[in-house]
């Protein structure tokens, strides 16, 4: 972590981080519950620019001996050598790294940095598809399982090293013969089928550049989205298959490119086989194409900052903002991450979650595992088709080693209830990761406990589309790890909390999350809007990249990640992170999820309003608004005390799975027009809580 010494500006908050004592030595986990620290309202100190944080978590986990012994990074020695030499030698650092990767030529030099402006292994020349596919393919993996899929309905297919190495090169040849050249950017809309990595790679194999627009956006998003990168393709399916339900793709596409001129082709994989309109001479079928295709098509080289891929992320205003990564520096950040991070070997089987629709599906469902060599499992559906146990059924079957999903995720499983998890046999598991949002604490050891049976180590691991690649991270076999925390920065990475100006906070302080310095996998500009790029992340806090997120360091160096400063309330000049009050409330054995949000309030500034969903069986009743009221009062203090509780059978999430804090911010102060609600998940649950309303 950064090394420059703290200038507190004002007294230190709440939070007293206590350091952690026997649990971490003990073979025995710390109690259930941690003792919490004095109420935060008897330390308030007025009002305040910083965030200020009141979680305090003392629980402890070391990793195991027998874990240690065989992980990549293997002590806690280890690990600070490792991180103090990147610290204090980048090049050199990530120099050595990105020998992981194979070049067709060496890069001349490491880094070049024209704040904010970075290139990586400038010099060198590279072929992604060739890391992930070819140099497994020329040795006995070629009849390893690369990919192993299931499809929501039950379908199986395994795609060893072997059939990659065919299917993309006949994949890029079929680009080719549509005119696709080194440059153009191809539009990916597609559902959780081997046939989108196969596209991917196949873009990367002849240096088109890719951007996947998740499978449920909108017509109108998708057009969007098009336009901005003036993609000349798009590759899609007929449908996908999701909740039992088909969720069309190809009428999407028609209605987005009618409003699309730069789309010359579309190509069209048959998946549910239901009827579509096919527009001659734009639209045709994969198989078709595929079937006259060669399998041979020699890798093309590209230069290291030759743009990989552009991912859309969702901006605050209408415009999409399109994450520009190029090929180098995100191949070998994410190739590293994924062995270290998750202890990758050859006989493991890596089952992320996430859709390769989002960045954590681009980095450790396709790249990141693929360029090590791995076998990953690959899921189309919904986590509760056909029953809850959807995802246990497959970590039984398919002998899963590493699991890596997302908090939303896991407190869905825990409403669902442990009777689901306890039917499989889950002792193929080593290792858990989490990613997306701060985990509360609860969650996390329900985590712990019953998928990973208190044996597998948990690595909380932030990052962020921008981010290309696991920043803030536990190594299992290194790091002892805290409920709630993202832990120590990814050797080479130089996170720090600090206020506005840019100054360090002290130790257990809230303040705002910025990296200090460049980093291999970092997103280059804002397509087509390199003073978006500057204006966003790199002149709010002068000198600086800037997250987004609030956190706070530890005393021993640990990262607290509060979530996104937007979503801060300011009570009574007390700037409290949503997130923890949110922890505070499912700590609440009742409680499932929670989303907290401010309404504007005459007297205090903003009030607090907590949304709630119970677990199942348990019923909303009157009393148990008190009840949770006062829960938090002991969990945090008088300070976060929640105005207003409203119980909901669902939060309005994102695809992605983040809660839409946003428009519950409207319902909760009485808005009746809501913002825009393309990237919602289920519009109903937004319809109910405004009957709750009524
Ligand atoms: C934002 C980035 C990175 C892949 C998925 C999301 C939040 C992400 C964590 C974590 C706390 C986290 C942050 C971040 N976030 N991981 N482990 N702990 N917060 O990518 O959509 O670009 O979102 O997600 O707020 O800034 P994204």
């Amino acid at each position: 972590m950064a090394t420059s010494k703290p200038k507190a500006k004002r007294p230190a908050v709440k939070a007293k981080a206590t350091k952690p004592k026997a649990a971490a030595r003990g073979r025995k986990p710390a109690p259930k519950r941690p003792t919490k620290a004095a109420p935060a309202a008897s330390a308030a100190s007025g009002a305040t620019t910083d965030i200020e944080s009141v979680l305090n978590e003392r629980r402890i986990f070391a990793p195991s001996a027998s874990f240690a012994a065989k992980a990549h990074v293997p002590s806690i020695a280890k690990h600070k050598a490792l991180s103090k030499r990147a610290v204090e030698n980048p090049e050199a650092f990530w120099g050595e790294m990105a020998k992981n990767v194979d070049w067709i030529k060496p890069w001349k030099k490491v880094l070049d940095w024209k704040p904010p402006f970075a290139r990586w292994f400038d010099g060198g020349l590279l072929n992604l598809s060739a890391n992930c596919v070819d140099r497994h393919a020329a040795t006995w993996r070629k009849n390893k399982a690369a990919i192993v899929w299931e499809g929501e309905p039950g379908d199986e297919r395994v795609l060893t090293y072997g059939d990659l190495l065919r299917e993309v090169s006949r994949f890029a040849n079929v680009l080719k013969s549509l005119g696709v050249e080194k440059g153009d950017r191809v539009a990916i809309y597609m559902p959780m089928i081997p046939e989108l990595p196969i596209a991917l790679l196949a873009c990367t194999r002849i240096g088109a550049t890719h951007s996947v627009i998740f499978g449920g956006f909108s017509a109108e998003a998708l057009r969007d989205r098009i336009n901005d990168a003036q993609a000349t393709a798009v590759i899609t399916a007929d449908g996908g298959w999701r909740r039992g339900a088909e969720v069309a793709l190809k009428p999407q596409v028609d209605a987005a490119i009618s409003g699309a001129p730069s789309v010359r082709h579309v190509v069209v994989v048959k998946r549910t086989g239901t009827a579509i309109h096919m527009e001659p001479g734009r639209d045709h079928w994969w198989h078709d194409l595929v079937e006259g295709a060669s399998p041979n098509c020699p890798p093309e080289p590209v230069e290291s900052e030759h743009p990989l891929f552009i991912l859309y992320t969702s901006g605050t205003t209408g415009k999409p903002k399109g994450v520009v990564h190029t090929t180098g520096g995100y191949l070998v950040q994410t190739t590293l991450t994924t062995k270290w991070v998750f202890d990758l070997k050859e006989k493991d089987v890596f089952f992320c979650t996430a859709d390769v629709g989002w960045v954590t599906g681009h980095s450790y469902v396709v790249y990141g595992p693929l360029a090590n060599g791995a076998t990953v499992v690959m899921y189309e559906g919904a986590p509760k088709h056909a029953d809850p146990a959807r995802f246990w059924k497959i970590i039984e079957k398919h002998r899963v080693t590493i699991f890596y999903t997302a908090p939303t995720a896991i407190r869905a499983f825990m409403k669902w209830g442990a009777e689901w998890p306890r039917k499989y046999d889950l002792s193929s598991l080593r290792l858990l990761g989490t990613v997306g949002e701060p985990i509360n604490p609860e969650a996390w050891m329900w985590y712990r406990r019953e998928i990973g049976a208190d044996r597998c180590p948990i690595v909380d691991t932030w990052w962020q589309t921008e981010t290309g690649a696991i920043m803030i991270t536990p190594l299992p076999g290194a790091v002892p790890t805290k409920p709630g925390s993202g832990t120590l920065p990814f050797p080479g990475i130089v996170p720090e909390v600090v206020t506005r100006d840019g100054d360090p906070v002290p130790a257990g302080s809230g303040g705002l999350l910025v990296i200090r310095k460049p980093w291999p996998g970092m997103l280059r500009t804002i397509h087509g809007d390199p003073e978006r790029y500057k204006q966003q992340y790199w002149s709010q806090i002068p000198g600086t990249y800037f997250t987004g997120d609030g956190a706070r360091c530890d005393k021993d160096g640990y990262f607290w990640i509060m979530g996104r400063v937007d979503d801060v309330i300011n009570v009574a000049g007390h700037r409290l992170g949503t997130m923890e009050i949110e922890s505070a409330l499912v700590s609440h054995t009742r409680v499932a999820e929670a989303a907290v949000v401010p309404r504007p309030d005459d007297l205090k500034g903003q009030a607090v309003v907590a949304f709630v969903t119970l677990e199942s069986g348990y019923h909303a009743d009157p009393a148990l608004k008190d009840e949770l009221k006062r829960h938090v009062v002991k969990e945090i203090g008088a300070i976060a005390r929640p105005d207003e509780i409203r119980f909901s059978d669902a939060l309005p999430k994102t695809r992605s799975g983040k809660i839409m804090r946003r428009l519950l911010r409207d319902i909760a102060s009485g808005k009746q027009s809501i913002g825009d609600t393309t990237t919602l998940e289920d519009l109903s649950v937004l319809a109910k809580l405004r009957e709750e309303e009524e």
